[in-house]
């Protein structure tokens, strides 16, 4: 079972993420949790990029996050065969992140090799809200974490979800807009379900 946790910055991925992984384990239950961008040199070379630390166009930057994917592949079809894996962001962050400035027709192309989801929770909370969030935990901050970028990419998480849906994609939002216990309770009983 591949899950993946999708949402803008500060949505609450990493949270609840790891909190989903630590109540899935207590249930018996074999679990791998990983990230995207990875901490492979390419993952490695996307943070400095993000962070300004290197320029790149943003279509060569939507290839190195598809870069990275291909090289994390093998990583999660390994785990896959006797864990459930759980992944904080994969390919629907490329789409909602780089259709800012890239055609969304080219970024579904690069990324139609990888593997299809089994469950894709999106997150969803008010840009003004995570703005809030990142604002207040973080200690430097990326090129996407402004509010008018999030909201855009919000907007283009909403368009790619009804997208993926019709192609037959499981996919749930959930209100993220709550505390952290009662977002993880919703995303709980989500996977419960799947699972059953
Ligand atoms: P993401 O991985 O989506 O960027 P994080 O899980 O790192 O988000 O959360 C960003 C910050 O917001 C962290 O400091 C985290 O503790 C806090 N946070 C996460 N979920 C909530 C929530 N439901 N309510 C308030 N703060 C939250
Ligand atoms: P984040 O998930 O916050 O990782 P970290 O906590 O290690 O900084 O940051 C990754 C950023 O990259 C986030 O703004 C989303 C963005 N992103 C893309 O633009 N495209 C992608 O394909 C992926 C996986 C992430």
């Amino acid at each position: 079972m591949f899950i993946i946790f999708e949402g803008i910055d500060g949505s609450g991925l990493t949270t609840q993420s790891k909190i989903l992984k630590d109540y899935l384990e207590e249930k018996g239950n074999k679990v791998f949790l990983t990230k995207e961008p990875t901490n492979s040199h390419i993952g490695r070379l996307i943070r400095k990029t993000l962070r300004g630390l290197y320029k790149t166009d943003q279509e060569a930057l939507a290839l190195l996050f598809a870069v990275d994917r291909s090289m994390h592949m093998d990583i999660i079809k390994k785990e896959l065969k006797d864990s459930l894996v759980i992944c904080d962001r994969y390919y629907f962050s490329n789409f909602a992140y780089q259709m800012l400035s890239v055609d969304l027709d080219h970024l579904i192309r690069i990324n139609s090799r990888f593997l299809k989801p089994d469950l894709t929770i999106f997150l969803d909370v008010p840009a003004e809200v995570c703005k809030k969030r990142i604002d207040e935990n973080r200690e430097h901050i990326e090129i996407f974490e402004n509010q008018e970028t999030l909201e855009r990419i919000r907007k283009n998480y909403i368009k790619i979800i009804k997208l993926f849906k019709k192609k037959g994609y499981d996919i749930v939002e959930i209100d993220g807009n709550r505390s952290i216990e009662e977002t993880h309770a919703a995303v709980a009983a989500c996977v419960e379900k799947f699972l059953e």
